[in-house]
């Protein structure tokens, strides 16, 4: 959800070509366990699919911008070894799925539908969802449009968004402590200086040069312009219109609600409605931690997050069967 920030990771982080190996492969994924399907509309998903053990559910795992499946490599390695299923998607404009410029094709009950897609074809009834970024939105509109399909939502940074948060122009949603917060962090004009000049920011000490390599890699290969339609639908009314079709009954969340709130993502923690979302969103229980950390808190902290995941999952009490 943080363009800006996102923007500057990506302009920052140099990487060297040499260092490149291919995007979808890198350890701890497996590289032969990864798919691609031709989903209803005619459009490819590549999405990373690992079978769950007996008894355990299937964890679907939803980026936000400007990522690919590989924002969730700290959690595939620790999920994957004890054999949870995994489904870990490149979402639409992203990786190996398709990258459509219009931004028409983004609205959150065609996603929804690709989603749904996977999940039929991996044969999954049902799956846990875990979500980050523009990611929650899509795990918000997954329980508005297919709740019988999730157990229970995880939403890391970015909380549930309700049905009618596009039906208001984006920037009203935002109050004036996060309008502050923003003029005070980023004055007008300061990312055109900061791109016109070339600064460079020191690189964040949890992503080794390797992994800031595949990162750089995926973003230079993919390019922002059809990352960006997630962010053009949001501003724009298209977003707002195709959420008019949420069925009215299907604006709570009835299952088993995680928000990971990442106390140093100033956006989010001061645009109160993220937390909120959270809170009301669900007729069900809500768990709440909340993590000293910025923006990208599964990668940031992922063992206190992997933790805090596994811990909820097992007391869900989903008692699968066979
Ligand atoms: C990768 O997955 C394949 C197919 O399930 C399996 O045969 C192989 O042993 C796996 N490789 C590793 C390193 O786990
Ligand atoms: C995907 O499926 C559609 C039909 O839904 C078909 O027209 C199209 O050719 C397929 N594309 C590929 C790449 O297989
Ligand atoms: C950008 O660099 C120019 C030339 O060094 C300098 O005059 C200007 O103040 C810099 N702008 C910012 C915002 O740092
Ligand atoms: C909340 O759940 C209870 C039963 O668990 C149900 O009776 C009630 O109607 C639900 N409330 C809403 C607003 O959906």
């Amino acid at each position: 959800m943080r363009v800006l920030s996102s923007l500057l990771l990506a302009l920052a982080a140099g990487a060297s070509p040499a260092l490149l190996p291919r995007v979808d492969a890198p350890a701890p994924f497996n590289s032969s366990l990864f798919k691609d399907l031709n989903v209803s509309r005619g459009l490819n998903y590549h999405y990373y699919a690992v079978p769950a053990d007996t008894g355990k559910p299937t964890l679907l795992f939803l980026h936000g911008f400007p990522s690919t499946s590989y924002d969730w490599h700290h959690q595939v390695a620790f999920f994957q070894d004890k054999g949870y299923g995994l489904l870990v998607p490149d979402m639409l404009g992203y990786g190996g799925t398709s990258k459509p410029l219009d931004p028409q094709l983004y609205v959150s009950s065609l996603v929804t539908r690709d989603i749904i897609d996977i999940l039929d074809a991996e044969n999954i009834e049902q799956a846990v969802v875990v979500a980050h970024d523009w990611g929650s939105k899509t795990a918000s509109r997954l329980a508005n449009y297919f709740p019988e399909r999730f157990l229970s939502y995880a939403f890391l940074a970015v909380g549930y968004i309700t049905p009618t948060f596009f039906a208001t122009p984006f920037e009203e949603n935002l109050n004036l402590d996060t309008t502050k917060t923003i003029t005070d962090w980023s004055p007008l004009g300061a990312l055109e200086a900061f791109i016109t000049n070339d600064t460079r920011i020191p690189p964040v000490d949890y992503v080794t040069p390797e992994e800031r390599a595949i990162q750089m890699e995926a973003i230079r290969q993919g390019g922002l312009a059809a990352p960006l339609n997630w962010y053009k639908i949001a501003r724009g009314t298209l977003e707002g219109q195709d959420d008019q079709g949420i069925p009215q009954e299907n604006a709570l969340i009835h299952s088993p609600v995680f928000f990971g709130a990442a106390l140093r993502d100033y956006i989010s923690v001061s645009a109160p409605i993220f937390v909120a979302g959270a809170l009301v969103s669900s007729n069900s229980t809500v768990t709440i931690r909340e993590y000293n950390s910025g923006h990208w808190v599964q990668l940031a902290l992922p063992d206190e997050v992997n933790g805090d995941l596994l811990q909820w999952i097992g007391g869900l009490g989903l008692g699968l069967d066979a």
